[in-house]
């Protein structure tokens, strides 16, 4: 397992280039399964979960060819039913071909996607919208089996819960079922709209993108696409907060205020100056006071849980007492017992962590618990003083790409240490 070496306290200054979305690419290509035609998507991300994601499509019965940061998905015909637990547990989003191979074959099983790190994360809203469309569901060692007699049926549903996975599902079930069908209470996050643009191009017909109620009318085929995934708006804001903890000047290119607006916000008043401009974002940073912040997670527009534990970084040197509530997955903390070993001053209630500012952080031996909470760490590791061994880094390498060579080419100094 590999870790990597931080020499901190060094400020960042120079140009960061933003991927393509993590979030985006993998509900894209698993929407790539909804057609026998050619799906191409350029500017995808080469992290592990994307190729988790290829030997899954391939599985299934996809021909896959990459090229640098270019796929083409082609599923001409689908060979397989079954996703398997050896797969599904690596990656929680695989449980959504649960939805393409349905549509296609009448017939899935998939494997229970399971707990993890940041919490239980149940599946129970996925069963009842596939209840609601007419699908016979049930659990069998592990695994959904999920079949319909003929086609699936359109429907009214609302989300007890904003879920993205649940809105992506819905989505790509119901632009094949055979009539009009809505959703309200739709979760309204940039990578559904992104998904339901996909699926508009390729034929689907989908109205509401973006706002709380989507209506979807069914169509019987959907066909090939060649597009350009949208850059990763949790990558950018997990830069422009780096900036607002290390101190300098970055430029973070493909990206916009829009998606981030909230985070920016939040790190103005922290701070941090923002200039925005069409494509690009000036983060400057002078060493000095960090504002004590409050923040509460919630599903877009609200402060990201994506991002929170990045934020709790920064906010572990402010000047103050911070609050940070979690309300979107019950257990995303577990970063905090990390940032406590470098010196922070983090106190944890329920879903609340009260982080009482320390003059600064202290290089020491951590460990990544999950994807978001490593660049937490990478954060903390790049302000402290002295050297951040981050080990089980795997987690990062999920969904950061370049990340090292990234912040390097600003002036960080991250060594990557192989086993
Ligand atoms: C997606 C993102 C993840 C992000 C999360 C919230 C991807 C690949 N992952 O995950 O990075 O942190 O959105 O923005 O896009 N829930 C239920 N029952 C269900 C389904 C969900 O109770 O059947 C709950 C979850 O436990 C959670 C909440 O709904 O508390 C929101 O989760 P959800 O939006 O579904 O997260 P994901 O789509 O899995």
């Amino acid at each position: 397992m590999d870790s990597l070496v931080i020499n901190g306290g060094k400020k960042l200054e120079g140009n960061i280039p933003i991927s393509g979305s993590k979030n985006t690419c993998l509900p894209m290509m698993i929407a790539s399964l909804m057609t026998n035609e050619p799906v191409k998507l350029k500017n995808i991300p080469m992290l592990s979960d994307v190729k988790t994601l290829i030997s899954i499509l391939e599985s299934i019965g996809s021909s896959v060819k990459y090229r640098k940061d270019e796929i083409i998905l082609e599923t001409k015909k689908i060979i397989n039913h079954k996703a398997s637990y050896e797969l599904v547990k690596k990656m929680r989003a695989s449980f959504w071909v649960l939805a393409p191979l349905l549509l296609r074959l009448g017939y899935a099983e998939v494997s229970l996607p399971g707990g993890c790190a940041i919490g239980t994360r149940p599946i129970d809203i996925y069963l009842e919208i596939l209840k609601k469309m007419g699908v016979d569901i049930s659990v069998k060692d592990g695994y959904v089996v999920a079949s319909v007699k003929k086609i699936i049926k359109s429907t009214k549903f609302k989300l007890k819960k904003r879920s993205v996975g649940c809105t992506h599902f819905f989505l790509m079930l119901s632009c094949l079922a055979d009539g009009k069908s809505e959703l309200s209470n739709a979760a309204q996050e940039p990578e559904v709209i992104h998904l339901g643009n996909l699926l508009i191009s390729m034929g689907a017909k989908i109205k509401g993108l973006g706002s709380k109620k989507i209506s979807i009318e069914g169509v019987d085929e959907l066909s090939g696409i060649d597009v350009v995934v949208p850059s990763d708006r949790i990558e950018a804001g997990t830069f422009a907060i780096a900036v607002s903890a290390t101190g300098g000047k970055v430029k973070l290119e493909n990206t916009t205020y829009q998606e981030n607006e909230n985070l920016l916000k939040v790190l103005e008043k922290s701070g941090a100056k923002i200039y925005k401009s069409t494509n690009t974002l000036i983060i400057e940073k002078s060493v000095g006071i960090v504002n004590p912040i409050n923040v509460t997670t919630r599903s877009y527009p609200g402060f990201p849980t994506d991002l929170q534990a990045q934020l709790m970084a920064l906010m572990t040197i402010s000047n103050g007492k911070s609050k940070i509530t979690e309300k979107i997955f019950e257990n995303r903390f577990m970063h905090v017992q990390e940032l406590v070993r470098m010196g922070a001053d983090i106190k944890l209630s329920k879903d609340k962590a009260i982080i009482t500012g320390v003059d600064e952080l202290i290089g020491a031996n951590v460990m990544a618990t999950d994807l978001r909470a490593s660049a937490s760490l990478v954060i903390a590791g790049l302000m402290a003083k002295g050297r951040t061994i981050i080990s089980r880094i795997y987690h990062l390498d999920r969904g950061f790409y370049n990340l090292e060579s990234k912040l390097n080419h600003c002036g960080a100094s991250i060594k990557r240490i192989r086993d």
